[in-house]
């Protein structure tokens, strides 16, 4: 039995930790947030909550720390610029700039000290209250043409408890995720999650399903991740937080995973970070053509 609250009406929130000091971008990151570096034209956080949107999810909760302020302001009215833009008739940069603040209803909480993941997540307790809710993390942009949180919803709608998303990966990669020990179920892209264990050491991973950073959580997590001691880097680990909840159904019912097999683009490290934008921009209508074209002469003349 789920002792939690029974969820009341559909998942309407979602909670985005941007509270991460960005060191790998550094310098760029000295002073902007990681979460605002452009990926073409859109800062990589307006991706994400864009895709808590598209899920239905318009209660968007953001765990900041120091120096996130411009996170803030992006998801704001600029009435400065809007006044300047529309004096001038330029509706289309106009519209653009009022996107990011019409999208969700936008609410912060700061973190503190970087206790983790798991310790972010925490952090939105007192905002979330007793209904299930999703967790998106910021280095994982999901193209919006292959559906994955909105599957997550209504997989969690029905099973109850908890459902994060799982993709598979070469087993060289997978000590550098949360990795699922998983059970099929009649759904071919449904798993039932067994076990859970943050970054793997080489040959003591438990399969090839990396947990990529988009959770639907049972409240009963709060829980967990008050008991749960620092793990891996001595950090608060949401996956050691989750792992409890799958091998005890009844604190806060089963844990099911989602295998998602669409485009997955990982922002985490400067190569990522690069891929990402090389790959997003060639998929643009607008730049799309004239890139390609580009970067097809630069491969063949100059590399
Ligand atoms: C976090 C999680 C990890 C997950 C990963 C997905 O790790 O702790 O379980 O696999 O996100 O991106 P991080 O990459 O923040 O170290």
């Amino acid at each position: 039995m789920n002792q939690s609250l029974p969820s009341l009406g559909r998942i309407s929130k979602a909670v985005i930790p941007a509270a991460g000091l960005g060191t790998r971008f550094l310098p760029a990151t000295k002073a902007t947030p990681k979460e605002m570096l452009p990926v073409v034209d859109k800062p990589a956080i307006q991706y994400v909550v864009e895709e808590a949107v598209a899920a239905g999810l318009s209660d968007v909760l953001m765990i900041t720390g120091r120096n996130k302020r411009p996170l803030e302001d992006h998801f704001d009215r600029n009435y400065e610029l809007e006044e300047a833009l529309s004096r001038k008739g330029d509706d289309e940069r106009l519209s653009k700039v009022q996107e990011s603040s019409d999208l969700a209803t936008m609410h912060y909480v700061r973190q503190g000290a970087p206790r983790g993941l798991g310790h972010a997540v925490l952090c939105a307790a007192p905002h979330v209250g007793e209904q299930p809710f999703a967790v998106l993390l910021g280095d994982d942009l999901i193209d919006p043409r292959d559906p994955l949180l909105s599957r997550m919803v209504e997989v969690q709608e029905r099973e109850g408890g908890s459902v994060i998303a799982l993709m598979e990966v070469e087993p060289s990669q997978i000590h550098l995720y949360g990795c699922a020990a998983v059970e099929a179920t009649v759904d071919s892209d449904v798993v039932k999650v067994t076990d859970l264990v943050e970054k793997p050491d080489a040959g003591e991973a438990p399969s090839n399903y990396a947990i990529i950073g988009r959770y639907v959580l049972d409240p009963a997590v709060f829980g967990m991740l008050r008991e749960t001691e620092p793990g891996r880097g001595g950090e608060i680990q949401l996956t050691d937080a989750l792992q409890k909840l799958a091998s005890d159904e009844k604190i806060g019912g089963p844990v099911h995973g989602v295998v998602f097999k669409g485009r997955r683009y990982d922002t985490g490290d400067r190569g990522d970070y690069l891929r990402a934008i090389v790959r997003l921009a060639c998929e643009r209508e607008d730049l799309g053509p004239d890139f390609r074209a580009w970067l097809r002469r630069y491969v063949s003349e100059e590399m």
